[in-house]
């Protein structure tokens, strides 16, 4: 297949890439570099620093691996700049050029406003680029399982058939997101499936929980081709967060009691969960919503998971439940399910000790990178 991967510089963006060219994918990486420029601006900056897209997509050809790698750098919240890209006319294009931080988008007006004109802004962009140049692309949305919110019911895979008055009818999931950046991705949702229904789009819309680690089979050894590992307040997911505070001695920071239970995966779950969608694609007409996790946690049972596998390393790490800066249930009923992806093969890497053990070392060897000034939150929901 031709695949264009829009966000392509992104954590998740740059592993699938990779991963993709290796199973022979015709692939066009498309990145902005917003998220490099917006973590400047919060003094956030990832573990590692990468090259930009040309100098990553030589290394991969240079180290003889399969595939070729084009790119494409501009804004795609610009509509021509968009239709140029899709003018390639791929078969599939994954959709990850959003602003992904909540913490970020409820720093003020300003990072308000961006995480609402950008990613909103490139969800339209693509599907008028889509019906402008290649109607039957299919569509390959990242949201995210933070739309659904922590409601009291069973938490299905998008769709809910509601009997009111004695009579039926099938409707989006409600969703009640707990941050502004997830609310984008509710009308990113809503927006697709307006134009699924008048325009007869081709979409899959992935509710994916919180990645974690930073390992995938095509970096495997080669640290040139990693991805970058996020661990400040703003932009690092939950368990990445707790691996590198517990590396810096700096005591896990659970906010308030630690309830909070969330659908999480492993970024080689990202890789094979992208690859079935592509694989096996919505129909024409179809709004396809998926869950894309493998299991349930609480934050406090990842600190404890973390806590247990410092101690294989010499590490003695300390759990903190600080003042939550969130509005959040912190004890709360918890059932997404997790069907589709099944049905389509998936193979879930399960979180163990290996796998901290393995960040463990791999943010041992990067230390003295870590900046402590960014750890504890910065963004408080209540001010
Ligand atoms: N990482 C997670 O745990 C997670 C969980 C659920 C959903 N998601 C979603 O998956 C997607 C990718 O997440 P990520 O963690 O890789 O985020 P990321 O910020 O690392 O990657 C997103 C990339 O998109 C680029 N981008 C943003 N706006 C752009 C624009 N207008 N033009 C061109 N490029 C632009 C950024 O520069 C960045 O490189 C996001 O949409 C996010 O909301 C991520």
């Amino acid at each position: 297949m031709k695949i264009i991967v829009l966000g392509a510089d992104g954590y998740l963006g740059w592993p699938t890439c990779m991963h993709l060219a290796s199973l022979g994918n015709e692939v066009i990486a498309v990145d902005s570099y917003l998220k490099r420029k917006i973590a400047k601006e919060t003094s956030s900056a990832p573990l590692v620093e990468m090259p930009g897209l040309p100098d990553r997509a030589d290394a991969y050809f240079d180290l003889g691996r399969r595939g070729k790698i084009k790119v494409y750098e501009g804004d795609l919240a610009d509509y021509e700049f968009m239709s140029k890209v899709m003018s390639e006319k791929p078969d599939a294009v994954i959709h990850y050029a959003e602003q992904p931080s909540g913490p970020y988008s409820m720093l003020g007006h300003k990072e308000a406003a961006l995480t609402l004109h950008n990613n909103t802004g490139t969800t339209l962009n693509l599907i008028h680029a889509v019906l402008e140049h290649c109607p039957e692309c299919h569509i390959i949305k990242l949201g995210t399982m933070g739309e659904y919110g922590t409601p009291n019911i069973d938490i299905e895979e998008g769709w809910i058939d509601i009997t009111h008055n004695g009579r039926s009818d099938k409707f989006l999931f409600p969703r009640q997101a707990g941050s502004f950046y997830h609310t984008t991705k509710i009308l990113d949702t809503d927006i697709l499936w307006f134009y699924v229904r008048m325009k007869g789009l081709r979409v899959t819309d992935l509710m994916q929980g919180p990645v974690y680690s930073h390992f995938t089979d095509s970096m495997e050894g080669e640290e040139i081709l990693g991805t970058h590992f996020w661990y400040d307040d703003l932009f690092g997911t939950a368990l990445n967060r707790f691996v590198v505070q517990a590396v810096a001695g700096i005591p896990m920071t659970v906010y308030g009691k630690g309830g909070q239970t969330r659908g999480y995966l492993n970024l080689k779950d990202t890789m094979q969960c992208i690859t079935l969608a592509a694989e096996n694609p919505a129909d024409q007409g179809e709004l396809r919503i998926m869950n894309q996790f493998t299991e349930d946690f609480s934050a406090n049972q990842l600190a404890e998971a973390v806590q247990r596998a410092s101690k294989l390393v010499g590490i003695d790490a300390e759990i903190d439940h600080i003042a939550n800066p969130r509005i959040e249930k912190e004890d709360h009923y918890y059932n997404a399910k997790l069907e589709k992806f099944m049905e389509l093969g998936l193979k879930p890497h399960l979180l163990n000790d290996d796998v901290i053990v393995q960040m463990l070392e791999y943010v041992k060897k990067h230390k003295d990178r870590i900046d402590p000034s960014v750890v504890h939150p910065r963004v408080n929901w209540r001010r």
